[in-house]
């Protein structure tokens, strides 16, 4: 059984804001597999989640680096497999280290590796509409989420 909410968000604030609301929901280990097109806003989340966390160093784009660490009031790690072809390759990372620990685990371009993905994660679609400012969020969980 999994849940699907669907949300609009009309600026960076409101992204903002969804990452701080869901972030009270999570339970202690919780992945996130964020996914969507370039531009889409899945970074701008993180970086609502880190905010939230009290996370006082920048949050910027694991693009190159694959994996960030940030120590917040729960641990946070932020992961990006778009330059990565597979599930294979996302193995070869360690990412399954994550699936398990404590903290939040947010992972963009998750559609690169869909198939390691664990049960409880909570996947959320990010997708750009025609106003410049606005996205839509479909979120999938397992768990019961409220907006
Ligand atoms: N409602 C919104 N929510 C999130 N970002 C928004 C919104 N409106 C405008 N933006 C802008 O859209 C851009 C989103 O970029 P972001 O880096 O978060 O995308 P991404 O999905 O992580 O892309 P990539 O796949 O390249 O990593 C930012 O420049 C942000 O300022
Ligand atoms: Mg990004």
């Amino acid at each position: 059984m999994s849940f699907v909410l669907t949300v609009t968000s009309h600026s960076v604030a409101d992204t903002h804001k969804l990452a701080r609301h869901l972030l009270r929901q999570l339970p202690g280990r919780a992945v996130l597999a964020l996914h969507g097109d370039l531009g889409s806003g899945k970074t701008c989340f993180v970086q609502g989640l880190a905010a939230a966390l009290g996370v006082n160093r920048p949050v910027t784009s694991p693009t190159f680096t694959l994996i960030h660490e940030y120590r917040g009031d729960r641990p946070l790690v932020h992961v990006d497999l778009y330059r990565i072809r597979d599930s294979g390759d996302a193995l070869n990372l360690g990412l399954e280290e994550y699936f398990d620990s404590d903290g939040i685990a947010a992972i963009e371009w998750a559609e690169r590796a869909a198939e390691i993905f664990p049960a409880h994660t909570i996947h959320l679609h990010f997708e750009a509409l025609p106003d410049l400012h606005a996205r839509q969020i479909t979120i999938h969980s397992p768990l019961a989420l409220k907006l």
